[in-house]
């Protein structure tokens, strides 16, 4: 439904403020990034983020750290939930894979709460393998699963 009308493109510094908002309707507030923390990720070297865009504003975005040249590391995935189960997360996936395999980043590597069960799904269909449980990762209060992909 959206195909036709999303873009894909990098992140802008003024795209800050909208990211932040995007982040916390997509997780609990214990969960969600802080503003500064958002910042620090966004700006921090091998930081690589992708903005989908339609032609009523951001609906989603994935920021991923490029970590020792080597392995992508999905930091967040998050896509506003009226814009849900519409190809969106798979597509902000599937640009990034395309980018590392252009950069012959050979691996990529992502954390998901036990219980996310949308997230797990995409995840599996894009072929990510599990490859440990972290207790608490969450804060605590939620276990995540380690996931990995060769590119
Ligand atoms: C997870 C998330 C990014 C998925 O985004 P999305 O744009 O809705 O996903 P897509 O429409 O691209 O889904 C692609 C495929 O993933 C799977 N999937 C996605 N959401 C699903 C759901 N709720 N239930 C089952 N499968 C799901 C399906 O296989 C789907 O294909 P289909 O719609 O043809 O069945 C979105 O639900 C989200 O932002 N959640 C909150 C934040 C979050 O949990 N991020 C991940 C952190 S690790």
């Amino acid at each position: 439904m959206f195909e036709r009308s999303l873009r894909i493109r990098d992140f802008h510094s003024k795209d800050l403020d909208a990211l932040h908002a995007i982040d916390r309707l997509c997780f609990p507030a214990d969960i969600a990034f802080s503003r500064r923390y958002l910042l620090c990720c966004l700006n921090q070297t091998g930081s690589l983020t992708r903005i989908a865009e339609l032609p009523g504003g951001i609906a989603g975005f994935i920021l991923v750290r490029i970590e020792n040249n080597r392995r992508g590391h999905l930091l967040t995935l998050d896509v506003v939930p009226a814009s849900r189960r519409h190809g969106i997360g798979l597509a902000l996936m599937e640009d990034v894979h395309r980018i590392l395999k252009q950069r012959k980043i050979t691996a990529a590597v992502l954390e998901v709460g036990t219980g996310n069960f949308p997230a797990q799904c995409l995840y599996e269909r894009l072929h990510y393998r599990y490859i440990e449980t972290l207790p608490g990762y969450y804060n605590g209060k939620e276990d995540a699963y380690r996931m990995l992909r060769l590119i």
